[in-house]
């Protein structure tokens, strides 16, 4: 297990108030990382999530930020550096979305959604890893994309192309950074449960009900089981990993074929251990 253990590593997560980022700045902090958390100023959860690490034994560090702002981040990672030393994991967490016909978004949606889940990544990635080298570190770089970034979902045009480019990204930084030793990668999750689907305009038990059917494991992924993928991502256990991604979606994506009620469940027919 020494191959996961984070002890006397400082890690960024952004979006770390609620949600997947609480949950992996957790799984951080127990694998032994000190914590860097980032979200918009004023998240009630920001400091919820700082109790949680510090409860670890490990020190918490809060540095509210609009990443929307991408202008600022440069200033931003120049200011965290100072305050908490050198960085050797960045989480690009944080990430927004909204359910909106492809016909009916605006620029102002379209922006929004994209200054926080392409640009921010970019802009501080780019900063982030500026540090790292440096200060000589063999950072890791990870981003939450999504498995909408691998293939479309009505309704989220401009959320599926921003993880897209995220993922795209992801490959650009780590033929860049590899001569620096700074591996980067994506965290593609599927349905996790989460209150980002809050912001979608239906009625949300229903909605997940049906979903739930188009899911091999039959169940959304609670916000910790995003956690292990990370670690790999963000420990000496993945030193030789960069530039892909790992898909955390309970075989959505292995299904070209999603079951309805017209269709006969072709599933095992083995016993389920419960009988
Ligand atoms: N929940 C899912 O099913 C799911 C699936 C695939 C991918 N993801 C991705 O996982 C990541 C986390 O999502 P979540 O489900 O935990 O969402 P969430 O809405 O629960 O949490 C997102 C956090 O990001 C913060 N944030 C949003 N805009 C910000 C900004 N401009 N500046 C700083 N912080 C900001 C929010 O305040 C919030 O705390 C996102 O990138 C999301 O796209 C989620």
């Amino acid at each position: 297990m020494h191959r996961f253990d984070l002890t006397g590593r400082t890690a960024l997560v952004t979006g770390a108030a609620r949600g997947l980022g609480r949950a992996l700045a957790l799984a951080l902090a127990e694998a032994g990382a000190d914590l860097v958390l980032v979200d918009l100023p004023g998240a009630p959860g920001l400091t919820g999530t700082a109790e949680l690490v510090r409860a670890t034994g490990r020190t918490a560090h809060l540095h509210p930020q609009d990443l929307a702002r991408t202008e600022d981040l440069a200033d931003f990672a120049d200011r965290v550096r100072e305050a908490v030393g050198p960085l050797h994991i960045l989480v690009n967490n944080a990430g927004v979305a909204a359910l909106e016909r492809f016909n009916e978004i605006t620029a102002a949606s379209w922006a929004r959604i994209m200054r926080v889940n392409l640009d921010a990544v970019f802009f501080l990635s780019q900063r982030v890893a500026e540090h790292m080298v440096r200060d000589g570190v063999a950072g890791r770089i990870i981003t939450v994309t999504s498995k909408n970034g691998l293939v479309a979902e009505a309704g989220l045009a401009h959320y599926n192309a921003s993880k897209a480019a995220a993922e795209s990204l992801t490959q650009s930084l780590a033929v860049e950074l590899a001569p620096h030793g700074i591996t980067v990668n994506a965290i593609a999750p599927g349905m996790v449960e989460t209150p980002i689907d809050g912001e979608f305009p239906f009625d949300r038990e229903a909605f997940e009900a049906a979903y739930r059917e188009r899911i091999p494991l039959g169940r959304y992924a609670r916000p910790d089981e995003c956690a292990g993928a990370l670690l790999l991502l963000a420990s000496d256990a993945g030193s030789y990993i960069t530039g892909t991604r790992i898909v955390v979606d309970g075989g959505v994506l292995a299904d070209q074929m999603p079951r309805t009620r017209f269709m006969p469940p072709y599933r095992s027919s083995l016993p389920s251990a419960d009988g």
